[in-house]
């Protein structure tokens, strides 16, 4: 690979909602009535940073509104770089257009000027730079009664292995909207944690580490997260709309003996017109709202509590979202009883010898160099 030195940004789950087709909903812990102030602030940072191409993984409208996607797509043509987009749950509702939001097969056509090329085809490939390519997916798709499943279809998985065995040395950037790796502890098995990822993302990962692939980007969960598994790390920014409305930075750059290097940096929208603490105000929102979730965890953890003693762990919880939220938070209820207290400690930042490792947020790391596809 020639040498290369590029600066991209990421930010997720922008829900775009504008101000008349804003659905009030009172038990919705994201703050859409926010996401144009938070997406201008955003953008008013990154246009400072003369960057090389911005990355949204989906969830880029409130609910799939046809004005809320064509003012976002409108919005990303004045930018001065290339934006690259794929579809999340919330932009395609259901396979054709209803009466309130796009269907899944109108979505391409919207983004034909960020990544979109084929107008009937959701997932794409881009050269980035001479060495660097994007492969964008689309995790959505719907069962035969219409429920939304996050899954990658056969069809996308047979090009996705033709795109990286055509892709020779490479370096490849995977984006999709649902998480591939867990972000949470026994996440693609929990009742309220599996429908974040692809449901097939045991095949999906087989593709990405048969073929070296190194790097995806993800949201849908709106926590700031990496894991990795083996030579693949997956980081999943958090949402615009919530706590604590990150989004990141990200450098890529080899050195004079040809080593691979990506920094990753995170920063905050901290206020907006409406809200001059945004952090603060944020964090208190998701503590108001998050008691009916967290009363839901406390009970899927199988830990044995009467109904008094769930709901009064659940109140103590107040903040714990908020804190899964920003990344890189360790847990110690200490005056919680044992059993409990391990339990909510699994979802600390720890390496698997139970240390903090604290890489949710500010990170480096070296690639290794692509040797190209092995054939599955
Ligand atoms: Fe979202
Ligand atoms: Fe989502």
């Amino acid at each position: 690979m020639s040498s290369l030195h590029l600066r991209f940004a990421i930010a997720s789950d922008l829900h775009i909602a504008l101000p008349q087709t804003i659905r009030r909903l009172p038990q919705r812990l994201h703050l859409v009535e926010f996401s144009i102030s938070a997406f201008e602030a955003a953008l008013a940072h990154l246009a400072m940073l003369d960057l090389d191409f911005l990355l949204l993984p989906g969830d880029l409208t409130q609910d799939g509104e046809p004005d809320n996607h064509r003012w976002l797509q409108e919005r990303l043509q004045l930018l001065p770089f290339p934006v690259y987009v794929v579809p999340g749950n919330h932009d395609v509702l259901s396979p054709v257009p209803t009466e309130c939001s796009i269907g899944a097969s109108e979505f391409p056509d919207y983004y034909r000027n960020c990544g979109y090329r084929d107008a009937k085809c959701l997932y794409y490939t881009q050269l980035l730079a001479p060495g660097l390519r994007l492969v964008a997916l689309n995790s959505n798709q719907f069962t035969a009664d219409g429920r939304q499943l996050g899954r990658i279809d056969a069809e996308q998985l047979s090009w996705l292995q033709d795109v990286l065995a055509a892709s020779g040395q490479e370096q490849v950037l995977a984006m999709v909207h649902h998480n591939v790796l867990e972000h949470l502890p026994g996440q693609a098995k929990h009742p309220l944690g599996r429908r974040y990822m692809v449901d097939n993302a045991a095949e999906l990962l087989e593709i990405l580490h048969t073929a070296g692939v190194q790097l995806i980007f993800t949201g849908h969960l709106h926590v700031q997260d990496i894991a990795h598994n083996r030579q693949l790390y997956e980081i999943t920014t958090g949402s615009l709309v919530s706590y604590p409305h990150p989004y990141r930075v990200l450098e890529l750059e080899s050195d004079r003996g040809g080593e691979l290097k990506l920094t990753i940096q995170s920063f905050r929208v901290e206020q907006i017109p409406e809200c001059a603490n945004l952090t603060e105000f944020s964090r208190e929102w998701l503590g108001d709202h998050s008691y009916p979730f967290m009363h839901k965890l406390v009970q899927c953890a199988d830990l044995e509590l009467s109904e008094t003693e769930t709901e009064a762990i659940a109140r103590d919880l107040r903040y714990f979202w908020a804190d899964i939220s920003a990344g890189d938070a360790v847990f110690d209820f200490q005056h919680f009883p044992l059993p409990v207290r391990q339990y909510f400690s699994t979802f600390g930042a720890l390496d698997a010898s139970g240390k903090p490792m604290r890489i949710d947020n500010q990170m480096q790391l070296a690639l290794q160099a692509r040797t190209g596809c092995n054939p599955v």
